[in-house]
Parts: structure tokens; sequence; C-alpha cells
């Protein structure tokens, strides 16, 4: 699956949000190296802080797959006019598996921009840190 599939698949995932609290839904798309790919979008809770993120939905169900150390590249989409850049915490979970990866940001009128999870999280905390 190239790039352009990918974020196609993201943004499929728009319609699975379940966001009656924000109204702002989010689609993600994480490919691995063997061409696996598993998606996520967000799912809110009436407990706010309990809400999970698209990408941590995608990554989530890749690590309980089996899918902890081949990944390839992460779509994330949404439908606004600002590229949906991933949150914080979003950054710091990717970052545990695979500081190398490749992240697409997408926007509502269909364009994507493409950028490494490095640029997006610079001297990250990972699991190195701890040995
Ligand atoms: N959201 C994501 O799904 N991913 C992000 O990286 C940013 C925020 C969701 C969480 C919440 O459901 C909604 O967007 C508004 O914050």
């Amino acid at each position: 699956m190239n790039h352009d599939e990918l974020m196609r698949l993201a943004r499929t995932m728009l319609e699975r949000a379940y966001v009656p609290y924000s109204h702002f839904p989010v689609g993600a798309a994480l490919l691995c190296k063997d061409g696996s790919v598993f998606t996520g979008c967000n799912v809110e809770n009436a407990a706010y802080g309990s809400t999970l993120c698209a990408e941590r939905v995608a990554l989530v169900k890749a690590v309980s797959e089996g899918h902890r150390d081949d990944w390839a590249a992460l779509a994330v989409v949404g439908k606004g006019e600002d590229y949906c850049w991933p949150c914080g915490a979003c950054r710091q979970m990717l970052y545990e598996f695979c500081p190398e990866l490749t992240v697409l940001v997408g926007r509502g009128d269909g364009k994507y921009v493409t950028c490494s999870l490095r640029e997006l999280l610079p001297h990250g905390f990972g699991p190195s840190a701890l040995t």
C-alpha cells in the first residue's frame, strides 16, 4: 500500500469516529512493513479524559496483534481546514515503538504532509533512556 492509499484508508475511518462531545472526527491507519494495516478512529467518553485518540487506537490494535517492531508509516486525518497534527500523548506512544516512523498528516480538503516522528518529537524519551 502506498502513502496515498494509506491516507485514503485513514480518511474512511472518519465515519467510524465516536465523537458526540467534540464533534471532531479523526481517522488513522498504521502500515507495517509486511503490508498489514491497522486502522483507528477516536472514541470519546462521557468521562472526557477516558477518550481514545485515533492514532492510539491504531497503535494498540497493532501491538495487541503482535506488530510492535515493523512499522512503516502512520496516516492521521481530520475534517478541518488545518492539518490534524497528532497530540503530544500520541507522539509519545508512537515513539516508544518506532522513533523513525513516517507520519502522514492530513486535512479535510484531501491534502496531506509527510514528516517523521523525530521531527514531531525531537529529543524524545524512549525505552533506551531506562537501560
Ligand atoms: N484526537 C485524536 O484522535 N488524535 C489526536 O492526535 C488529536 C485529538 C481526538 C481526541 C478527541 O476525540 C478529539 O480529537 C478532540 O480533541
